[in-house]
């Protein structure tokens, strides 16, 4: 796997990697990998004949008082999972590189990025936005994969790819899980043990909401039950609990529809996200 940091070296490698008509698929990441990165990768080698996986922590997404200065950061180990995994190459820019003036022009978001994150953390997707066209424009690749850990960042991108008309097919994989559970991510490394413990609620409780609200229970009694586990876990603030429309994420008050069930807590000083997939009966 060869591990690049400057356009000409990287246009160069993908040159050669796209001889004969071969296609590429990408997997943007911000490090600190996991099996849940992983399935992205071993996904992206089922889909193309190649593999190119970046790592850049976006300093345009984090918010004033979010983690950046304290993000993992884990390069060596990183480069191993992903050569492991039959990554070619690792795309790894510097800060100037990727914003040579700032970054000034930039992505605004789809209005799907207004609401559940992005209330939580103003501007978030607009900086998601614009290092992902960013990246895109970088590696030109064929298809991009996506996590539905972060379900709604999947649908901001889903949207700008299709209004800026960008010629790329976006993929998304599943949720990859802790035995217990905790959706796999670079924050949990984070967590104490305790926490560690506690955190598996989350999941545990937006499962029992789903299970309640396809069983026929009133929405919002589940969404509240919900809340109620998650306070008694210690998860102090509780951002959102909410039924969404799984395409559009408008709020929903009965299960006509397919929907998602999307939350956002905070366990001391980790702030964890999840998602599940709600389906309504067969009519
Ligand atoms: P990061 O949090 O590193 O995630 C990179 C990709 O891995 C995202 O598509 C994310 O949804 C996916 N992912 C993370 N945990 C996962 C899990 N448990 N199961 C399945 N997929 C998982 O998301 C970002 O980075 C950044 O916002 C980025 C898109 C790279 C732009 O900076």
């Amino acid at each position: 796997m060869q591990i690049i940091r400057d356009q000409d070296a990287l246009n160069e490698a993908l040159g050669a990697l796209r001889e004969g008509g071969a296609t590429i698929a990408f997997v943007p990441t911000m490090g600190a990998l996991h099996a849940g990165h992983m399935a992205l990768v071993a996904e992206a080698r089922r889909r193309a004949d190649h593999v190119v996986a970046s790592i850049f922590v976006n300093p345009t997404q984090f918010g004033a008082d979010e983690d950046l200065a304290v993000y993992p950061r884990r390069e060596a180990t990183d480069a191993a999972m992903l050569e492991q995994e039959g990554c070619e190459i690792l795309w790894m820019p510097d800060v100037a590189t990727m914003y040579p003036d700032g970054p000034e022009a930039t992505v605004r978001a789809a209005a799907i990025g207004d609401t559940l994150e992005g209330a939580s953390r103003p501007g978030h997707f607009d900086g998601v936005a614009t290092v992902v066209a960013r990246l895109f424009e970088q590696v030109r690749p064929d298809l991009a994969l996506f996590g539905e850990k972060d379900y709604q960042q999947l649908a901001v991108i889903r949207q700008m790819v299709r209004d800026l008309g960008l010629e790329v097919e976006i993929v998304a994989v599943p949720t990859q899980r802790d035995v217990d559970g905790l959706a796999l991510s670079s924050r949990n490394a984070y967590l104490s043990e305790e926490e560690r413990r506690d955190a598996r609620i989350l999941p545990r409780a937006l499962g029992e909401a789903a299970q309640a609200i396809e069983g026929g229970a009133p929405v919002s009694e589940a969404l509240e039950r919900a809340r109620t586990r998650l306070a008694e876990a210690g998860f102090d603030p509780i951002d959102y609990v909410e039924l969404r429309d799984a395409e559009t994420l408008q709020p929903l008050e009965a299960l006509d529809r397919p929907a998602r069930l999307l939350a956002a807590a905070k366990l001391g000083r980790t702030r964890l996200i999840d998602n599940l997939p709600v389906a309504p009966a067969h009519q």
